[in-house]
């Protein structure tokens, strides 16, 4: 366990100091590629354990800890916040935890303020969990505007639900719908006509059908922009209907788009995230006219019917799925992604035909990139209007503002809940 504990550290580490997404550092780790499936998934407890409590270990360190903990000892500080959440939230026995978090911070000639620490946390167990709330979880940047907007009992029910693990869901090909007992295959349960919802155990690669390319891994939530594009047009021939996707990576909008049939250019500014893109497509047998560029900087000869923009956000909506957001300070980050998210909105009202469609999303729930947003932009836009969102798929348990449509996590009648996401609906009425 001294190895897995270790690596975990190092984890943990990488994602706090590099800035790393979880599954980025689990996969660039040596060591944890090595381990055998039983250490892997001891690892991966440990880092999101971590991670999910982030708040509430920082709590208890400040408390006990006089003296901050010096920049370049951040590996020993991560393997304290390791241990203070097994001994604190996982059922794992005490003194394997200090004896093994000594020996590691030997290498740094810290192991008598491990020690000490830890057996001191050890001792007042009890004490501490009665005084360390849930909602510490939740940086400031999100938990302030949650507060504020939806209410302190939604921040303590939200901060709840984000400390269990996540479902996945898997979005089955329509043609291959019908064919097989997916939710045997795959056990799961459907919670829509097309998805169906797992248990995250193992690779997702190793599940049935992944190889052949009969179904991709999207959320429910995401899934509901394209719906909504397809009930707009569902009086229409998809190949007339010209559809612009905005930021396209990994793919899960382009491939229902394409399912669809809609006549598809989809627009990635990453290289690498395109390459992740056009290997899906590939798997999936699936093409469309791919650019990567800049969208800001483009020049388009074209008007489409529809412009779908699935900005670049904090993903405070996907914190459960992702929770190495909650360590990072995005407070000054979210005034730079607002910028973006307005400029592609700016930018897309000249692509759109009169009488076309901007269908804006993000995964967050965070209102300066929400509601934020479309207000001040429908304010400066008297060309634009918004259209609510139609009622079927308001059943999915969401909170609507001006027609506007946001799903919170925790409150969807859906079981097991679904994703943050927020979708506005924009039909340009004439030039502006
Ligand atoms: C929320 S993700 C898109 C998810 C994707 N639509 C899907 O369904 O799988 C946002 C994407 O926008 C891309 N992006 C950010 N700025 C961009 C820009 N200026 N032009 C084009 N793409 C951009 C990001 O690299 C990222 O892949």
């Amino acid at each position: 366990m001294t190895n897995s504990r270790e690596i975990a550290t190092q984890i943990l580490t990488d994602i706090s100091e590099k800035e790393k997404f979880f599954e980025t550092a689990i996969f660039s780790n040596r060591g944890f590629n090595r381990l055998d499936k039983r250490d892997k998934a001891f690892v991966k407890l440990l880092v999101l354990n971590t991670l999910r409590r982030n708040g509430q270990i920082i709590k208890v360190i400040k408390k006990l800890v006089k003296n901050p903990i010096k920049r370049r000892d951040f590996f020993v500080l991560n393997l304290i916040k390791i241990s203070i959440c097994q001994i604190l939230f996982l059922d794992i026995k005490e003194y394997s935890i200090v004896n093994t978090a000594v020996e590691i911070s030997k290498k740094y000639k810290l192991e008598k303020f491990v020690n000490g620490l830890l057996r001191n946390i050890c001792r007042k167990k009890k004490e501490i969990l009665l005084n360390i709330k849930i909602e510490s979880n939740l940086p400031r940047w999100i938990g302030n505007d949650i507060a504020k907007n939806f209410g302190g009992n939604y921040l303590k029910k939200l901060s709840k639900s984000l400390i269990e693990e996540p479902l996945i869901d898997i979005k089955i090909k329509e043609e291959y719908l019908k064919k097989r007992n997916w939710e045997r295959i795959l056990n799961g349960k459907f919670v829509a006509n097309d998805i169906i919802r797992i248990e995250n155990t193992g690779p997702i690669e190793d599940k049935p059908f992944y190889n052949d390319g009969y179904w991709w891994v999207q959320g429910l939530s995401a899934t509901l922009p394209v719906k909504i594009i397809t009930k707009i047009y569902k009086n229409n021939h998809k190949k007339d209907i010209s559809v612009l996707e905005v930021g396209a990576a990994p793919g899960g909008k382009t491939f229902q788009l394409i399912e669809k049939g809609f006549r598809t250019t989809s627009i990635e500014i990453s290289n690498r995230r395109t390459k992740r893109l056009k290997e899906n497509l590939n798997r999936l047998k699936y093409k469309t006219k791919i650019l990567c560029k800049n969208f800001l900087d483009m020049n388009f000869n074209e008007k489409y019917d529809c412009v779908l923009i699935d900005a670049p956000c904090s993903a405070s909506g996907l914190i459960q799925k992702k929770p190495e957001i909650l360590i990072k300070n995005k407070e000054i980050n979210i005034k730079e992604l607002a910028k973006k998210q307005n400029l592609m909105l700016s930018k897309s009202k000249y692509l759109v035909k009169n009488g076309g469609y901007i269908i804006y999303c993000v995964c967050s729930i965070h209102s300066k990139e929400t509601t934020e947003i479309i207000e001040k932009f429908l304010k400066k836009n008297k060309c634009i209007e918004s259209v609510s969102v139609d009622s079927e798929i308001c059943n999915l348990g969401v909170v609507i503002k001006n027609g506007m449509l946001m799903i919170l996590p925790d409150t969807s009648k859906v079981r097991g809940g679904l994703d943050g996401f927020f979708i506005s609906i924009l039909r340009k009425k004439n030039d502006h």
